[in-house]
């Protein structure tokens, strides 16, 4: 997750919109006919579930573990998983689901905690084992095992992936055991009669063989469901969604040419053409082509109505002099909604604002169960400085698509692939990544550095992905880009004495900027990097490679 995927606004008189999602909202939200609810126990696993089922092309949602059987036949789900979770089963707190749940009907496949709650619920027995199973682990399936449905194209014997102490000791009436490990007699149990069917070990993780078959076969072989949540579907279900929303009202969105707000100005304007508009505010600390490409596809591709607001002069004025990277992340985004709302006031008939919220940022904002505690989803907060009286209808078509999702969303939308594979790049821009008072030459020797950063580490990225096919394979780099320090060093070109300044390169490995490691880049690539950006940089001598983790340090430089 980024730390900031808002810009930040703090100091504002403004009042803040806050987005409420309450159970109300997401019960009676639109959502696909065939739908996946994976009840979360806090699970570490958990949004890996509903990406596994995604990737089945099988629409699927977290959904609290608390909730209600009332509450979930409203939502009409096609099925229930059962996450795993931290707790046991029988602990004072532990998370406990409503009974009447496993009684709607609807199949259930409980993984874990989720194998373990359904076996205490329903009459079984759940005991502390003497020796917990962790990691790889060989599971044998029985006579019964081998006739099981969730287990047909699977051999029998197969590696699993366990995580627990506790475990089933006793299965609840109705129910066979289809499966044991050498640790666990009780690695799998069904009720088919009741479509109920659950596993000690965790079938969402690749470590589990034939995690993704069985999955498949509850999908489709047990529940009936059919493979049809794919791009094309998404985006005529989400087209429909947005044009009934809209009507013939007028949008609005601030785009920034990031990946999020970038496939929303593009799935909006299919929706409703030029009821859209887009408000493109270039704040002068853009990368180098940003605003180019900003034009290039919006207005030239897409034909896109774009406010292209120039207010590199108004921000130069207000950084004159500061220094302090608090300061300055506070004016830019300050200014950044002044700016927006200015240009939104001379639109006549603005009803709406669309926003490049995604799943995540819901996910992380309440819908998750912790600690075994019982929580309900929470305030959603969209630090959107509206000034006073001015109110806008949010609408948030990602709010429910993994940061890869929108990607292939942007990809099928005809958004090119450098956009779309963007890597993050913070709001307040390359203003800190200049460390002390920002000025027109700093922006312009940043600006040029980091530009051959990009370029070589691109072509690095692009060949790593065409000899593994992975995106984001082990080594490749997932953030980069140039700092530009406050201070100079002596150096000799040319026989000559110079006195210029040092670029800083940073490129991390990571997976959600939450941690992160240096990226071992091959010592050629960092030759000819630091050659390229002394030999085409003007003003600058020297280049540094940061080789510091985060923690201690943070990815960015302020
Ligand atoms: P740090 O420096 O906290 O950065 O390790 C983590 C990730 O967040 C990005 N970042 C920002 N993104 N507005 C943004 O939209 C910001 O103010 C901001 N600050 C940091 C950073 O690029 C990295 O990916």
């Amino acid at each position: 997750m980024e730390r900031h995927n808002k810009l930040p606004v703090q100091g504002l008189r403004w009042r803040e919109a806050r987005r409420c999602r309450r159970s109300g909202d997401f019960m009676n939200e639109a959502r696909p006919q065939q739908f996946v609810a994976v009840l979360d126990f806090g699970a570490q696993y958990g949004q890996l579930i509903a990406r596994r089922v995604r990737d089945l092309h099988v629409y699927s949602e977290i959904v609290p573990c608390d909730i209600s059987a009332d509450e979930l036949s409203v939502m009409k789900p096609s099925a229930l998983i059962l996450s795993g979770g931290p707790a046991s089963v029988y602990a004072e707190d532990a998370p406990h689901i409503d009974p009447n749940v496993l009684a709607l009907g609807v199949p259930v496949f409980g993984f874990c905690y989720g194998h373990q709650i359904i076996a205490a619920t329903l009459g079984g027995v759940v005991g502390h084992t003497e020796k917990g199973e962790y990691g790889p682990a060989r599971l044998s399936l029985n006579e019964a095992g081998s006739r099981s449905k969730i287990f047909d194209r699977t051999p029998d014997k197969q590696t699993v992936w366990m995580s627990h102490r506790d475990a089933v000791s006793s299965v609840p009436e109705g129910f066979i055991v289809t499966a044991s490990t050498d640790v666990c007699p009780v690695a799998a149990m069904e009720d088919p009669a009741r479509r109920l069917y659950t596993t000690q070990f965790h079938p969402e993780v690749n470590h589990t063989e034939f995690g993704s078959q069985m999955l498949s076969n509850f999908l489709f072989d047990i529940c009936g469901l059919e493979p049809t949540w794919t791009m094309d579907n998404i985006i005529e279900q989400k087209v429909a969604e947005i044009r009934q929303k809209v009507g013939d009202g007028r949008v609005i969105l601030a785009l920034s040419g990031g990946v999020d707000s970038s496939v929303v100005a593009a799935l909006v304007h299919r929706a409703i053409g030029d009821q859209l508009t887009c408000v493109f505010v270039n704040h002068g600390m853009l990368r180098k082509g940003e605003p180019e490409m900003v034009e290039q596809v919006f207005r030239k591709q897409f034909n896109v109505p774009l406010v292209h607001v120039h207010a590199e002069e108004r921000y130069a004025k207000l950084l004159a002099g500061v220094t302090e990277p608090e300061q300055k992340r506070r004016l830019i985004g300050t200014e950044f909604w002044k700016v927006f709302f200015e240009e939104a006031q001379k639109l006549d008939g603005v009803q709406f604002l669309a926003q490049g919220t995604i799943y995540p940022d819901i996910i992380e904002s309440g819908a998750r169960k912790t600690g075994g505690k019982a929580s309900t989803i929470k305030s959603h907060h969209n630090l959107i400085p509206f000034p006073e009286g001015v109110h806008f209808d949010l609408i948030e078509p990602l709010d429910h698509f993994f940061k890869d999702e929108v990607r292939e969303l942007g990809v099928s939308l005809g958004l090119p692939e450098n956009l779309v594979y963007r890597q993050p790049f913070p709001g307040p821009g390359l203003a800190i990544r200049i460390i002390g008072e920002v000025t027109p030459e700093k922006l312009e020797i940043l600006r040029n550095a980091d530009a051959i950063v990009r370029e070589e580490i691109d072509a690095y990225n692009a060949r790593l992905f065409k000899e593994t096919g992975e995106r984001n394979s082990a080594h490749s780099v997932w953030q980069y880009f140039a700092v530009l320090p406050d201070i100079k060093s002596v150096g000799v070109m040319g026989d000559e004495r110079t006195y210029a300044r040092p670029v800083i390169l940073r490129a991390v490995e990571s997976s959600d900027a939450m941690t992160a490691d240096w990226a071992k880049l091959p010592y050629e690539l960092l030759g000819r990097i630091s050659s390229r950006v002394v030999g085409e940089v003007a003003g600058v001598n020297r280049v540094a490679y940061d080789i510091t983790p985060k923690p201690p340090a943070t990815i960015e430089w302020e």
